[in-house]
């Protein structure tokens, strides 16, 4: 399963990559709008650090504004994915571009439903919203469970990305599951290395050590 990171700060992103474990990096107008900094070239600027995808959303909700922005995005760097609402406006784009060449990731997905659409108007990923679905009192998870299980059956060649991730418990199902991809905070990236019983570990290896009073260097 690919790791995204889902920000807009450059920090995160850099400690991620160093850590090796940031696969590409999903941003959203929330995220880029929390950094203060102007919308396209907070993309471009993510975009030439991340060696993989990276999502730049557009803006617009009509379908000629979503292609014009859908195409200045991808127009950024060969590896910038436009990201698009569903919606029948969103999925026209995502149609169009995709003939052109231009990837779609097909965002704010809530149902089967709405992920059938997005494989066969040819989404190269569908972003299904695991913990806002959490919030209002259904299964996010189940949500995965579905559309994976659909897309079993075709070819559409979309990726199913998991996002609103909130916990390490939503990654841990997602690997199970099989989810091509998912899309985390840092904070939840960072979740994933820690466990008590490491630390308390850890701890008494070094204290048994240090009571011998040798050094690592002592022959
Ligand atoms: C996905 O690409 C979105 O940017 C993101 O995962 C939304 O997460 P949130 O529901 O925690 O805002």
């Amino acid at each position: 399963m690919k790791f995204f990171l889902d920000t807009a700060d450059i920090g995160e992103i850099e400690t991620g990559l160093e850590w090796g474990m940031v696969d590409g990096v999903t941003t959203n107008p929330s995220l880029i709008a929390k950094q203060g900094k102007p919308y396209l070239p907070t993309v471009r600027e993510i975009a030439e650090l991340v060696p993989g995808p990276v999502s730049g959303e557009v803006l617009a909700t009509d379908l000629e504004g979503m292609l014009e922005q859908g195409r200045r995005l991808a127009g950024l760097a060969d590896n910038v994915v436009v990201k698009v609402p569903l919606g029948p406006p969103g999925l026209t784009a995502v149609r169009r571009l995709a003939a052109e060449g231009i990837r779609c990731n097909v965002t704010l997905c809530f149902s089967p439903s709405q992920a059938l659409l997005a494989g066969k108007a040819g989404a190269a990923y569908i972003s299904p919203f695991v913990g806002r679905l959490d919030d209002i009192a259904q299964d996010g998870m189940d949500l995965i469970r579905q559309v994976i299980a659909i897309y079993s059956h075709y070819d559409f060649g979309t990726e199913v990305l998991v996002a609103s991730a909130r916990h390490p418990v939503h990654v841990v199902l997602s690997a199970e599951m099989g989810a091509d991809v998912i899309t985390l905070p840092f904070k939840t990236l960072s979740q994933l290395y820690r466990h008590p019983l490491t630390d308390i570990g850890l701890n008494q290896f070094l204290s048994d050590w240090e009571t011998t009073g040798r050094s690592f260097d002592d022959e």
